[in-house]
């Protein structure tokens, strides 16, 4: 058995042959002969003159393989007590005929479509049907606001969305048909069609002519073939947040995206055909595209779709019921998910409960997995619990412990070692490699492995710009940190205005366009501070116009509810304090991350190019007001 070592090193000295011979996994209808190119752009791009089909590799060639029969996904709802298996040959069935309605209706290969859906089965049926006929899906997050689902409409142009009627929170309906209808009249672009997947908490009304019946429209439907497209065919439109309101389109390819999951499902999850893997995240993500929905099925696994939470549903010891009752080998979620039932749980009472022998994995990503977390998680399951780092952009790991080759020692607070494909440095502001144990920007150099983005969709310039031009011949993270002298690297925080909420990933500067929109805000600052459950929280620190005689309470509300309607529950947006004044430099930049560190009772050093030092006593007053600017440890 080959080590980490010898792996990564194996891809140093041949980086295409590695992924040629990775690409070995999957089934094309033209293998890649050549590895790596470039696109007139100039933009690294893998197995361009590869033809293949993404749903073929996920769904029918478990089925040509004997392994029909095979559960292919478990639904488990607590939200809806319900537990469903669905079988690799249904699947098959499903998917080809949604893809036949689709296509019936006129939506063909590279036509978009917009996926918004809760965690039912149906919402990767869509999006493998999308793959069967090689449309590019958008799926997007049930926790967005209207606004936010026009933004992605207007910027994809879909023919189609696939909605659902309802999703379900703990406690409450979430109406996705009034926000979908209210989407559609916002955005300038119009679909030429909805379907409506009607649940039975919410039916939704339907709009003559426009939408349809999610099964009566495939009723007397022919299913439909899979389609080979090209190796660099985008697989799928997925939005996240960059700097501004504007979220980024991340482009992910077909055949890259199709070898680099598979090769992670067996070299870091540690799972073979026939494993039960979970991660509990949400379709919306990155993480549900590649490990809810594709990598599990291209490597033959049972994937688990749950629709649920942590905790309340119906309590803190759901993830163990599910892990036992589904015998799940590696399981994946966020650290806040832990952080909540360990808060509830803090004994892990719960744990004890249930048989986890068939667990042998817990892994941690989408946000910093404090240590206090993972030891708590590590001394209760008894299990290793693994953080890995990676990014909507990478849609996997760039950094992780991968234990299908070889668990290496865990350091907690780090997510251990570099993946083959990335070499991953630490630079200066000058673009020049530091010492180990010195922080700078996290940066990987160029060319990126397979499924990494190549592009941003309708924005290719930003893409070069925001990603490419800061340090030549790196793709620039957005992460800052550190590499010990082991190779073990430091995600210690972002180097832009992104923060990370409950494993969200927000854009400060989104809110603070929609903060400064309000009526009586003359300028705003939202800032990211430390919160216990949730990793960070947005804080806005706004000023009013003058002669703004409202009552500031009311006021506040209102910027909230603001935040809520435009962007969505999601930004989990609810602290706004008043300020007479923002700190800012004599050039008029306003200081942010020195209020961060004010609001997370770090010590601080007040800028020398700042105009006013006094603004920055008015400004923990401020925030010491909504319980933040306390020292650490002071409740
Ligand atoms: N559709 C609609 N609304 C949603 C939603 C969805 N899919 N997901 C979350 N929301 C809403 C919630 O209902 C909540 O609304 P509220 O303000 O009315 O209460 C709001 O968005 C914030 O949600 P959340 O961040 O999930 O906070 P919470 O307090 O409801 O739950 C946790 C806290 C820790 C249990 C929860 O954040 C969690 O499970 N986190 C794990 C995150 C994760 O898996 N991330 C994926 C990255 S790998
Ligand atoms: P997303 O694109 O939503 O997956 O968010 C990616 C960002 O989340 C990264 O750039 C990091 O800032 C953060 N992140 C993800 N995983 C980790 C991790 N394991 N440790 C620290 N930060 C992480």
């Amino acid at each position: 058995m080959a080590t980490y070592q010898e792996v990564y090193q194996s891809w140093q000295a041949d980086p295409e042959g590695f992924w040629l011979d990775a690409a070995k996994a999957i089934d094309w209808v033209e293998p890649p002969r050549a590895g790596l190119s470039k696109t007139a752009d100039g933009i690294d791009e893998w197995f361009a003159d590869a033809m293949v089909n993404t749903c073929w590799n996920a769904v029918d060639r478990h089925v040509a393989a004997g392994r029909g029969d095979q559960t292919a996904i478990i639904h488990d709802s607590p939200v809806t007590g319900t537990v469903t298996h669905i079988s690799f040959a249904e699947l098959q069935d499903r998917v080809s005929r949604l893809a036949g309605t689709l296509v019936a209706r006129g939506v063909g290969k590279g036509d978009r479509v917009i996926v918004y859906m809760p965690m039912v089965p149906e919402a990767l049926e869509a999006m493998l049907a999308c793959a069967r006929i090689g449309a590019i899906h958008s799926v997007v997050f049930g926790g967005f606001a209207a606004n936010e689902l026009a933004v992605r409409i207007d910027d994809a142009t879909p023919k189609a969305v696939l909605a659902a009627s309802c999703g379900i929170e703990p406690g409450r309906i979430v109406h996705y048909k009034p926000l979908l209808d209210q989407a559609i009249a916002m955005a300038r672009h119009k679909p030429d069609f909805c379907l409506m997947l009607q649940r039975e908490q919410e039916r939704a009304d339907l709009v003559e002519g426009r939408d349809f019946d999610w099964h009566e429209a495939q009723q007397g439907v022919a299913p439909a073939e899979c389609v080979p497209v090209e190796g660099t065919h985008p697989a799928y439109i997925l939005y996240t947040s960059g700097t501004t309101g504007q979220p980024k389109g991340v482009v992910r390819p077909t055949a890259g995206q199709l070898v680099a999951l598979s090769w992670s499902m067996r070299n870091i999850y540690d799972v073979h055909p026939g494993d039960v893997f979970w991660a509990a995240s949400d379709v919306g993500w990155v993480v549900g595209h590649s490990y809810i929905c594709y990598g599990p099925l291209i490597n033959g696994n049972t994937t688990v779709l749950f629709e649920g939470k942590p905790v309340g549903t119906p309590d803190a010891g759901t993830f163990w019921r599910v892990i036992s009752e589904h015998k799940v080998r590696s399981f994946f979620t966020a650290p806040t998910a832990f952080r909540a039932v360990k808060r509830e749980d803090p004994q892990g009472e719960f744990i004890g409960k249930y048989d986890l022998s068939a667990l042998k994995y817990v892994f941690l990503a989408g946000e910093r997995a404090d240590p206090d977390t993972v030891r708590w998680a590590e001394e209760k399951t008894g299990k290793p619990v693994i953080d890995h780092w990676w990014q909507t952009e990478t849609s996997w790991s760039i950094a992780a412990n991968p234990a299908g080759i070889e668990l290496l020692p865990v350091k907690r607070g780090s997510p251990s070692v570099a993946m083959p494909g990335y070499k991953i440095e630490v630079l200066d502001e000058a673009g020049h490699p530091v010492a180990p144990g010195t922080l700078g920007a996290i940066a990987i150099r160029l060319p990126l492995p397979p499924s990494c983005f190549t592009t941003i969709w309708n924005a290719h310039e930003r893409f070069v710009k925001s990603y490419l031009e800061h340090f030549p011949g790196y793709y620039e993270t957005g992460d800052a940190g550190m590499i010990d002298e082991d190779g073990y690297v430091y995600i210690m925080a972002r180097t832009d205005d992104v923060i990370n909420v409950a494993g969200h990933r927000l854009s400060t500067g989104g809110i603070e366009e929609v903060v400064a929109s309000h009526p009586d805000v003359a300028e705003c600052a939202v800032i990211g501070a430390a919160d216990r459950l949730k990793g960070q929280v947005p804080v806005a620190l706004i000023c009013f116009n003058a002669g703004v005689t409202r009552d500031a309470d009311e006021i506040r509300k209102e910027v909230v509810a603001l935040v809520r309607d435009r962007i969505g529950p999601v930004a989990a947006f609810r602290q706004v304090v008043a300020v007479d004044r923002l700190p800012k430099t004599r050039s008029g930049k306003i200081l942010r991350a020195t209020m961060v560190k004010i609001a997370d009772g770090e010590t601080y050093k007040a800028p020398a190019t700042i105009d006013d030092p006094a603004i920055l006593d008015e400004v923990t007053e401020a925030l010491k007001s909504l319980g933040l600017a306390r020292p650490a440890g002071e409740a």
